[in-house]
């Protein structure tokens, strides 16, 4: 199995699960090591001998070609994926997300490859109204932000190659993670990390915004089946049956790290901020036997845990590189 973007947080939560699960499968990580992009995320597996760790570009011909000679099935997570990055600079993510995937799908078309599946994300479905249903499979594509496009044009490309050169793909579109591994610039990992840190949370706007929550491991399993159980061609939306508001998430984090309402600093909105995700995913329950395990609470207390038990992880990542682009974001807002 080649993961690509396996250094990232739903890239490693998932290549330690498959190691786990299936202890007979060779997983190759592809990761280029950006800036959100650890080692540090897959310690605890680096030794074993079913995994190996190569450092390049999805974009890269060359490399990609030579790496998909043996393999049965690419997972394809590798990424830009944070919004506000991409509002302020969108060049990467199309380089990486509409590129990348493009020369991945190149590599695998002629390969005898069993599965190409692709990692995306319901925000190619644009947004909600609060009384609007969920976004489903036959929901039309209405992206609103570059980083969503770059993700809408990657899933285009997805279906072409099923359609054009059968390649066998699947696609899933997930709502918003949390969980152990998450970036501190996401909304979860930055808040719990500020508030350790005796900083204030930066909520956007009026912090009213809706995302449909789904702990990290839980996507993790959705994407086994898939790869393993899914119909060829098939998109499969992954929610969390979690709809929450920014305001109460941040309400959580304040009720279980101990912190009073003072510590919320309401700051100017996001450009474009969509309102509300929300996910149906009664085609996988139905199809693949798949539904989130993990209770909004249960996910919550262990992410927090997580991040109180890794401080090293995230403080050296907040002092690094991150500074100079949360310095940048700042200003510019
Ligand atoms: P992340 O930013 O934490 O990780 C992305 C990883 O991709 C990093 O390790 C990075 O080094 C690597 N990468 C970036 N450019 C690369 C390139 N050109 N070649 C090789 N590797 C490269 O992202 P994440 O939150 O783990 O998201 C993973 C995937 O899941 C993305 O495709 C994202 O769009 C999708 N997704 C994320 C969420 C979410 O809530 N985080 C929800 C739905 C879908
Ligand atoms: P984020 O984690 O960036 O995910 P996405 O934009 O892909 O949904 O943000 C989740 C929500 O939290 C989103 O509505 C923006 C909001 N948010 C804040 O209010 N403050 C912050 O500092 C961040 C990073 C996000």
């Amino acid at each position: 199995m080649l993961v690509t973007g396996g250094a990232g947080f739903i890239g490693s939560n998932f290549v330690r699960y498959i190691l786990k699960k299936y202890p007979d499968y060779q997983v190759i990580n592809l990761d280029l090591l950006t800036y959100a992009g650890n080692l540090e995320n897959l310690k605890d597996v680096e030794k074993n001998l079913n995994y190996k760790f190569v450092k390049g570009d999805i974009a890269d011909k060359n490399l990609v070609n030579e790496l998909v000679k043996d393999i049965d099935i690419i997972v394809n997570f590798a990424a830009e994926s944070h919004v506000d990055r991409s509002i302020l600079d969108s060049a990467a993510f199309i380089h990486t997300n509409v590129i990348g995937t493009h020369n991945l799908l190149e590599a695998a078309k002629n390969n005898g490859l069993k599965r190409f599946h692709h990692v995306s994300t319901d925000e190619v479905y644009g947004h909600l109204g609060p009384k609007n249903p969920p976004f489903n499979e036959k929901t039309p594509y209405a992206p609103r932000s570059p980083y969503s496009a770059s993700k809408a044009a990657a899933d285009h490309l997805v279906n072409a190659y099923f359609n054009t050169y059968n390649l066998p793909t699947t696609i899933s579109n997930c709502s918003n993670n949390y969980g152990p591994y998450q970036f501190p610039e996401k909304l979860h990992g930055l808040f719990i990390t500020n508030l350790l840190e005796g900083k204030k949370v930066p909520v956007y706007g009026d912090g009213m915004q809706i995302r449909d929550w789904l702990f990290v491991e839980d996507h993790c399993e959705a994407i086994d089946r898939i790869i393993h159980d899914g119909k060829t061609g098939e998109t499969y939306c992954v929610g969390g049956d979690c709809e929450k508001s920014n305001i109460e998430i941040t309400k959580k984090i304040l009720e279980l790290l101990e912190k009073g309402e003072e510590m919320i600093e309401y700051v100017k909105d996001r450009p474009g901020h969509d309102r509300r995700y929300a996910i149906d995913f009664s085609k996988i329950k139905r199809e693949l036997g798949w539904q989130p395990r993990t209770s909004f609470d249960e996910g919550m207390k262990k992410t927090v845990e997580w991040y109180k038990a890794n401080e090293n992880w995230w403080r050296e990542i907040k002092s690094g590189e991150y500074l100079k682009y949360y310095e940048k974001q700042y200003i510019k807002r």
